[in-house]
């Protein structure tokens, strides 16, 4: 029974919701209104100038009415370099260093939606404060294959986890009157035939695992732009796509914001404006062309598109909802007097990345407590691999960065270990980050090996830090990895250590699943992804336990590259035959293929370890059926039985016995992050709206509940359940 002083907490702060809710509609209607008058200005001329690019990140305003251009930046991670203004050159400017943020696939390894509001926001006021109006991320496509180029970008498999993670993050990067422009619209699972090939697939596999995280940013995060992707679907180009563009994104979810092109994405006049596409970028890369006539002027949305206005091929009605869309972004963006100034390298923004990247490394085996590694006068580490030295902010393709500055795990060892001796020696060399070719290393191989080897034989431990790079064929745009395992012999490496010391930990820095058939051989081994500005601190603090690791991870290691779903399905299923692919694995994404075929893996979704341990215990459920438009409570204990605090992700999995239609065995739902110190216990709580659970029904073309029994299994990884509840919905 409410108290009176609760009643009356309530009614104030609904009355303060409306009101803002009421303020918020009239500034949205004195805002159409202005947009209403600004086009009544414009010239059809004028309008079409608002739909395409007039450098290589950059569209016209309208300078007769001081309304401005806008300006694009890449990336995800951070704000990318500044770019020429007609080719993909860095401009040379000595301002434009930037704090690098952790990978997405790292953020989305905290499984901490508040860390994806932080980062979104210090992101956004970088962007901000280099007077972006429109930053280029999050990329949320889903992790389907171990050997996409772009999955470091991304946030992991499964669609619940990368709506929960990019919502808050695009929230975040917006409240600093910056648009995000959450990205590649859709189903840019490859980078491999990137810009051609034809996706065929399911509608459930297409409204079930691949648009969630899209629809999630437009419907809950409000996101105010969306890129176009290059490849096809059902046989039209994403950027100009009148299923994913008119009938999804603009009338199903109400889109309100603007569909940017990917870069040269576009390819017709007609699909683009009558398709969706609101701007236009990239078509031709050397903008200003080698004829004396302005190149931007030959896209498919500049005179092309002019003429067939004039001529009524086109009605108007299609360029002023375009330049309708492009003006509301502006009153959102740099025609927003109210919006804030933005900051730059600052250490609140270095403190973000820095939780960022140590929530997210992923502890993967610790036998015979190899981590947390004690510093002392008598200890020698021996530090070997390419990876503890090498630049990972640069290269992997658009979201590359140019940071102040970039602290190497070497770095990084060397601060934090004051009395054991470190020694060092690369190992092996892969050669310059490059984004369209491999350039081999200068140095000798079997010179790097030796040394290698010499310098682990005077150690006490070993810690090999190896794995990919940004480099072309490893993590990087343009084109996919062509081996699942380590590439430049690290394997090898790998095991002429562990011949002469035994006491070897590997420090995975990458963005990828890959084989590991030296795993037998590892005492311990971390997941430490691409960290970016403080990437040395955070390894150096998880591994000598400054940080107790508590990353969970977003995609999982399959024991063989066939076991994973889009490769078991052959040739056809990925990558295609150059001109089409068929999404053959359908709704059996990642842990949701291995968990109902069970394939076991070698590291599954939602898995990592701790230096203390947790028990989950007295799990409830708060009924034993539910109607359908209810909310199904769960709750559970979780107690640190260890000896340091620590955080544990509590995750919640719910399947369907006996579907009338084809299910995943379990399906990630709910999740939380909870902190404890030693000894401590405490019940978490976890809600599921029961609407959540709908399939997508392909008969009705419509989201569908199916009643029943539900299964309900609470745990902290996909394969490691504590308890599995049966629950009846009417
Ligand atoms: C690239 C990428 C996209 C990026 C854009 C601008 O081709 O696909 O993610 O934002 O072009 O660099």
């Amino acid at each position: 029974m409410k108290s009176k002083q609760q009643y009356i907490k309530l009614y104030i702060s609904a009355f303060l919701l409306f009101s803002i809710h009421i303020n918020a509609q009239k500034s949205n209607d004195s805002i159409e209104k202005k947009i209403d008058s600004i086009l009544s200005q414009l010239t059809l001329k004028e309008k079409v100038d608002l739909c395409h690019a007039q450098s290589k990140f950059s569209t016209k305003g309208v300078s007769r009415l001081g309304i401005p251009e806008i300006w694009m930046a890449d990336g995800p991670h951070g704000v990318r370099a500044e770019i020429s203004w007609d080719s993909w050159n860095h401009a040379g400017w000595t301002n434009d260093s930037i704090t690098a943020f952790p990978a997405l696939t790292c953020l989305a390894s905290t499984f901490s939606p508040d860390l994806a509001r932080q980062y979104g926001f210090s992101l956004g006021e970088e962007a901000r404060y280099r007077e972006k109006d429109v930053l280029l991320g999050p990329g949320v496509n889903i992790y389907r294959t171990p050997l996409n180029g772009r999955n470091f970008e991304y946030m992991g498999e499964d669609p619940y986890l990368a709506s929960v993670m990019a919502v808050p993050y695009i929230k975040g990067v917006q409240e600093n009157g910056v648009a995000a422009c959450v990205k590649h619209y859709a189903l840019n699972n490859q980078e491999h035939w990137r810009s051609l090939i034809n996706v065929e697939l399911s509608d459930r596999a297409l409204h079930e695992i691949y648009l969630p995280a899209f629809r999630a940013s437009v419907q809950e995060a409000g996101v105010w732009s969306i890129m176009g992707a290059y490849n096809k679907v059902r046989g039209q180009y994403a950027t100009h796509n009148e299923l994913l563009n008119n009938k999804i994104l603009k009338d199903d979810w109400n889109f309100d914001g603007v569909v940017i092109s990917d870069w040269s994405a576009a390819h017709s006049t007609m699909e683009s404006a009558l398709y969706g596409l609101d701007i236009e970028m990239g078509t031709g890369t050397d903008g200003l062309g080698l004829n004396k006539e302005n190149h931007y002027d030959y896209y498919y949305l500049a005179n092309p598109f002019l003429e067939k206005l004039k001529k009524g091929e086109i009605p108007e009605s299609i360029v002023n909802d375009k330049a309708r869309r492009i003006l509301r972004l502006m009153f959102r963006t740099n025609m927003n007097s109210s919006r804030p100034l933005g900051r730059v390298n600052n250490q609140e923004h270095i403190e973000v990345a820095y939780k960022v990247a140590t929530e997210g490394i992923v502890l993967l085996k610790n036998e015979e407590q190899f981590f947390p590694i004690q510093d002392n006068r008598s200890l020698t580490i021996a530090v070997i691999g390419e990876n503890a030295t090498r630049s990972m902010t640069a290269g992997g393709g658009s979201s590359e960065l140019k940071p102040k500055f970039e602290i190497s795990p070497l770095d990084g060892i060397k601060k934090r270990f004051k009395n054991a001796a470190i020694l060092h020696t690369m190992g092996y060399e892969s050669g310059p980050s490059e984004y369209s070719r491999v350039v081999p290393g200068k140095l000798n191989a079997d010179s790097l090996k030796i040394k290698a080897i010499d310098v682990a034989q005077k150690a006490d431990i070993v810690l090999f830090i190896g794995g990919l790079n940004k480099s072309n064929s490893q993590d990087c745009e343009g084109d996919d990895r062509k081996e699942f395992g380590l590439p430049f012999n690290q394997d090898i490496l790998i095991n002429d250590i562990y011949e002469v010391n035994k006491n070897l930990g590997i420090i995975l820095v990458s963005g990828n699943a890959i084989d590991m058939p030296w795993l037998s051989k590892t005492k311990g081994l971390m997941q430490c992804w691409y960290l970016g500005s403080v990437a040395g601190n955070a390894i150096a603090d998880v591994i000598t336990g400054e940080v107790n690791p508590s990353g969970k991870l977003p995609f999982t290691f399959p024991k063989h590259l066939k076991d994973n779903s889009a490769h078991y399905f052959g040739e056809m299923s990925y990558p295609g035959d150059g001109v089409n692919q068929y999404y053959k694995d359908d709704i059996l994404v990642g842990y949701r293929w291995h968990e109902t075929k069970k394939i076991e893996s070698l590291f599954a979704f939602g898995y990592g370890g701790s230096y203390t341990n947790f028990e989950l215990s007295n799990i409830g459920i708060n009924k034993k059926s539910y109607q359908r438009d209810e909310v199904i409570e769960i709750s559970c204990d979780v107690k640190n039985v260890g000896k340091i605090e620590g955080a544990e992700v509590v995750q919640v999995y719910i399947g369907k016995p006996n579907s009338k239609i084809e299910r995943a065995k379990k399906e990630l739902k709910g999740f939380t992050k909870v902190f404890l110190q030693k000894g401590k216990t405490k019940t978490v709580k976890i809600s599921i709206d029961i609407s959540k659970l709908k399939y997508y029904d392909t008969e009705l073309s419509a989201w569908n509940f199916e009643s029943g029994k539900y299964d309900i299994y609470v745990g902290n990884a996909s394969n490691n359940i504590s308890k599995k509840k049966i629950v009846n919905i009417k």
